[in-house]
């Protein structure tokens, strides 16, 4: 019997007793993963997850998410789901009830209207105001918005919208833009039978052109899994994730024989291979024995305020533990053995 493992980003952390608790009662991976996930994705004041996640630039909610299976290396994937809230379950049903891999758009959502999940509005009174405000380019600061709690947010994400709002130029505002304004949540977990299980969920970048998709249902790029080496998945610019095949670097290089923290630090190297075209990138890396790491190339998060952790809990120690993430500088020239080099 193996010792079970789950670990998460920053956002996970009322979640992830959940997970341990189906981990603990002899659950897959793949449910602790997926009801974790749907944790996030339901809490309203996760403005980068789920329902209440921003909104596309014309107002609508498109959400991504994918699900890989370490055993089998199948994998499920949604983007651009408008309808429905819980896309990590949907992309869970695209790997256990089709053959494909990934559903895009209105063929996902009736993808889930066939399954009989429960239609529902996405775009909360919150996101919708922050996205008026966004397209106004009005002050946040004396609007009378309820959540007091999520007020510090809002003020930070309207600091960098009034900034590259006046920028007026398209490409190289969402080029900076998408540095700053991602989120999303990874968790991956190993369950009693030593199995991995890996999943990502994000309503990608706020304010995006519509049908823009990130990394997170990519496989390969947000996402990777295999029971034999180790599991990883990202957050941040997905773009640059996709360029990179970022998850799946980190789990090649474990297969090469690399601990978690160098496959994790060795994949956000890579970044440097795109010059000045880097954005910020963060990793969570687990490998076959449970050892998790996660790496990212800035130090804090703008949204939450503090330094770049992860949370991990496991059989010996089931309340979530916080761990900074390892820093890695990818602005500085350095001779590295990195995948692409
Ligand atoms: N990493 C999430 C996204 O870029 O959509």
């Amino acid at each position: 019997m193996h010792n079970v493992i789950i670990a998460g980003t920053i956002n996970s952390v009322n979640a992830i007793p959940k997970g341990m608790e189906l981990l603990l009662q002899g659950k897959s991976a793949l449910d602790a993963v997926e009801e974790t996930i749907k944790i996030v994705e339901d809490n309203p004041n996760d403005w980068s997850v789920g329902s209440g996640g921003l909104p596309n630039l014309l107002g609508e909610v498109e959400l991504d998410a994918s699900i890989m299976d370490g055993k089998t290396l199948k994998t499920g994937a949604v983007a651009g789901l408008k309808k429905y809230k819980n896309p990590i379950s949907i992309a869970r049903q695209v790997m256990e009830q089709t053959p494909h891999a990934l559903l895009v758009g209105e063929g996902a959502d009736q993808f889930a209207s066939v399954l009989c999940f429960e239609e529902t509005e996405l775009l909360s009174e919150n996101a919708s105001d922050i996205h008026q405000d966004f397209l106004s380019g009005k002050s946040l600061v004396n609007k009378p918005y309820d959540a007091e709690e999520t007020m510090k947010k809002k003020e930070c994400y309207f600091k960098i919208f009034q900034r590259l709002v006046q920028e007026k130029k398209m490409m190289e505002w969402y080029t900076k833009y998408a540095k700053e304004n991602h989120g999303t949540v990874n968790i991956i977990a190993k369950d009693m039978n030593g199995d991995i299980c890996c999943g990502v969920s994000t309503s990608g970048l706020s304010f995006k052109l519509p049908g823009r998709t990130g990394d997170s249902p990519i496989i390969g790029a947000g996402n990777y899994a295999d029971n034999r080496y180790g599991a990883a998945a990202c957050i941040g610019v997905g773009e640059i994730a996709i360029r990179l095949s970022l998850a799946r670097i980190a789990v090649y290089e474990m297969s090469k024989g690399k601990t978690a923290e160098e496959a994790a630090i060795l994949a956000i190297e890579t970044i440097k291979d795109l010059g000045e075209d880097a954005g910020f990138l963060t990793i969570l890396v687990m490998d076959k024995e449970g050892h998790t790491v996660s790496a990212a190339n800035f130090e804090f998060s703008i949204f939450h305020q503090e330094r770049m952790h992860f949370w991990i809990a496991d059989s010996l120690n089931p309340i979530p533990t916080k761990r900074e993430c390892l820093y890695v500088d990818t602005t500085t020239e350095k001779e590295g053995e990195g995948y692409h080099r």
